[in-house]
């Protein structure tokens, strides 16, 4: 199978004629994946700016022929809006909380449509079928529904390697719905932590009135599978790298450099993330009030990072001027505190540096993950260095063993690097032990496994919730219309025949769905049942003149068609649960602003769609939950519906009524019944031969087949009207 890898950037440098591939993490991982299954073609963008065309043809083809990339070529014009401008100043700093950060400009979106347009298009050019595509990352969040909306056959997936942030920072970002929209184009999403997966899924239902489930988000026909997968270092890597005698050599030398020295040291690009100004107050403070500097040096490796953006430069600068002061403050003849290198440093060098390090300072303010603390944990195998982490950052998550951190704190981070370093061997030894087993475990090829697995049999989702090919009702249903056959139909009234209302007194039939009943009502063979939760009251107004049978509350009245009384469907149940059931809902409905109560004759409904949407949620599964506890007995059933949640009698359902209704008929040789909700699912869950089912909408089912929305039932019921 052959995977074709889309970033930003390709895992290459060039400098003048030379081109020299590069190892990072993503490079690891997919150099992981058993190469009798899987071949790889990267796309990406080669990381600079180059001038003439010739030369451009020329780099392709040595990047094509020797190292399976294919470049994604951008003019400066485009390098300053579309990687500068919307990826690094619009929506990085808003996917890391820091909206104060954000700078838009509407040139800036145009260029990031077009590249992420060429992007997909490269992959169009590219890909045959059968080809699993993964495209990485923030810059390219439109790539995903550009290529599905082309090729909707090729299975893609996309990985946000930054944390996703609450909707209320995300939707700071001006075009936040167009990037929802463009992810949910791929059929896997994959973060790093569940907190990044939960907080996407609720920004997709604020900004889209999508319902995701715990694992996917259904939009539309197209379903997107959540995924957690953590990012792990190139542990083979690091392990040779340990083994190597030049390693060996350089921690030697690298010792005596610093003087035998206590080194604490931190490692990241500069990027305002990063935490790095917080973390120099805390070495003010721990100077000033916890140690003198003799014996001990700070190292600070700063790379340097989109230097075309402005916020960037200014924390260069920033970060120079406070490292100078410290120094200046702190110094002594026997040792400058604060070793600062802006610029990266040499692999082997890296390793030896986390390797003689005795703290690895690492307290991002946010950050999506952190390499650098697994790769820190990676290189104390011998050494037993402490890494002292930030709570924010993604690996925080995995490195529990870690001293973690609140990097706002400056006093607290100094007093914890205090501790840190009076930490016995013994205590580090055991704490560092178990975090080195999981970083060499779960590494960047377990995690690109992982991946790609899901991607690849995630079509399991498409078999376990209904299918969209409705054809084999649409014969039925001729068959039935045009040779008079005798159908018995069941439908649901809100959301399956009618779209749903914010309030449920809206409602009432449109001119169009009164035009629909009426073409209904002339198909005579069918038997035409509206099955609904609502009252008596409401199916009268609403449907009650056409020749439909009714059955409201859920299944507990019934008036067939062409009868005028309404029959108890729930003789000789009891209902005194009801008052205690209201009183615990009059207490969410004080506590709840917007919600109400009804009363039905079978069952207790709290309402929360006028409430606030995020509050309402939370409090309808609180009070779910709360009642699920209180009522396990068999008397009563508690249902989360849309927006509601639902205290019925058990014994009442829409199945037993649909059940009831078929079993008096004398035949028929269609039966169908249609819904959108919980509610819905015990017709779907009846087993009676001939008996049909569709959902209506998105969410898991039981039914077998699925229509996107009111109008397309309507649309499949009106066969003969077209
Ligand atoms: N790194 C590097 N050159 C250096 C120092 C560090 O390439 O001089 C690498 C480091 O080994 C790590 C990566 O940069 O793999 C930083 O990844 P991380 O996840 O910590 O942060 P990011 O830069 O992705 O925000
Ligand atoms: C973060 C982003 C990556 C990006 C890297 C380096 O890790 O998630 O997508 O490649 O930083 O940033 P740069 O702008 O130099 O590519």
């Amino acid at each position: 199978m052959n995977i074709i890898n889309v970033s930003n950037r390709l895992p290459i440098t060039i400098k003048g004629e030379d081109i020299t591939p590069s190892s990072g993490g993503l490079v690891a991982a997919l150099e992981g994946l058993p190469k009798d299954q899987y071949s790889t073609k990267w796309i990406g963008w080669p990381g600079s700016t180059i001038s003439d065309t010739a030369h451009e043809r020329d780099i392709e083809k040595k990047l094509v022929d020797e190292l399976g990339c294919i470049p994604v070529f951008l003019s400066e014009a485009e390098i300053a809006a579309y990687y500068e401008g919307f990826s690094n100043s619009t929506i990085w700093p808003v996917l890391h909380y820091l909206a104060d950060y954000l700078r838009y400009e509407p040139s800036w979106w145009e260029n990031y449509l077009s590249v992420n347009q060429r992007f997909a298009d490269t992959v169009l050019k590219h890909a045959k079928e059968g080809d699993l595509v993964w495209v990485h990352d923030y810059q390219l969040m439109l790539v995903p529904s550009l290529i599905k909306s082309a090729a909707p056959e090729l299975r893609v997936g996309f990985f946000l390697h930054t944390p996703f942030p609450v909707y209320e920072v995300f939707r700071c970002n001006p075009k936040s719905k167009h990037l929802i929209v463009g992810m949910l184009g791929a059929d896997q999403i994959g973060f790093h932590t569940v907190n990044y997966l939960r907080q996407f899924a609720n920004v997709t239902q604020r900004t889209l009135g999508l319902e995701p489930e715990l694992t996917r988000i259904r939009n539309e026909e197209h379903t997107s599978a959540l995924g957690v997968y953590p990012i792990g270092i190139n542990a083979p890597k690091f392990e040779a790298t340990l083994d190597s005698s030049e390693f060996k050599n350089r921690v030697q030398e690298l010792r005596a450099v610093h003087d035998n020295k206590r080194i604490i040291l931190s490692v990241e690009r500069m990027d305002y993330t990063k935490g790095i100004l917080h973390r120099l107050d805390a070495v003010d403070y721990f100077l000033s009030r916890l140690q003198s500097t003799d014996d001990l040096r700070f190292v600070f490796v700063s790379v340097p990072s989109r230097e075309g953006v402005e916020e960037y430069r200014v924390l260069t600068e920033e970060v120079e001027a406070r490292v100078g002061r410290l120094n200046g403050k702190y110094s002594t003849l026997r040792n400058n505190p604060i070793h600062f290198i802006h610029g990266s440093v040499d692999f082997t060098d890296l390793c030896a540096m986390y390797a003689i390090a005795d703290i690895g300072l690492v307290t991002p303010l946010i950050d999506g993950m952190n390499l650098v603390a697994k790769e820190f944990i990676a290189c104390q195998r011998e050494n037993e260095g402490m890494l002292v982490l930030s709570e924010f950052a993604g690996a925080a998550e995995e490195l529990w063993q870690a001293l973690l951190v609140n990097p706002y704190d400056s006093a607290s981070l100094a007093e914890t690097l205090k501790s840190a370093l009076a930490m016995t061997q013994q205590e580090r030894s055991a704490r560092n032990r178990e975090m080195r087993e999981r970083v060499m475990k779960y590494d960047a090829r377990h995690w690109a496994r992982s991946f790609v697995e899901d991607l690849q049999s995630g079509s399991q989702f498409a078999v376990a919730s209904p299918q969209n090919a409705l054809g084999e009702i649409r014969e039925r249903l001729l068959e039935v219309y045009s040779q008079k056959k005798h159908a018995a139909i069941f439908l649901d009234y809100d959301g399956t025949l009618r779209e749903i209302e914010r309030e449920p007194k809206l409602a009432s039939p449109t001119p169009e769905l009164t035009a629909f009943f009426k073409r209904l009502s002339r198909q005579e063979q069918c038997e035409v049942t509206v099955v609904s939760g609502r009252s008596m009251e409401d199916l009268e107004q609403w449907v009650g003149g056409y020749p439909f049978g009714l059955v409201a509350e859920h299944g507990a009245r019934w008036r067939p068609a062409k009868a005028g009384q309404w029959e108890d469907l729930d003789e000789g149940l009891e209902y005194a649960w009801k008052q205690d059931i209201l009183r615990i809902l009059r207490l969410y409905q004080e506590a709840t602003p917007g919600t109400f109560i009804e009363e039905k004759r079978s069952s207790v409904v709290w309402h929360f769609r006028t409430a606030n949407e995020d509050f309402g949620e939370w409090k309808a599964y609180r009070l779910a939950e709360e009642l699920a506890a209180l009522t396990a007995n068999d008397l009563i059933r508690v249902r989360r519906g849309k927006k509601i949640v639902e205290v019925c009698a058990a014994q009442v359902s829409k199945g037993a009524a649909v059940a009831k209704i078929l079993a008096g008929m004398k035949s028929y040789d269609f039966a169908l019944c249609a819904g959108d909700d919980q509610t819905d699912e015990t017709m779907f869950q009846l087993s009676i031969p001939k008996l049909w089912s569709i959902k209506v909408g998105s969410g898991s089912s039981s039914a077998k087949f699925r229509v996107a929305n009111p109008a397309a039932l309507r649309q499949l019921l009106d066969l003969l009207a077209q």
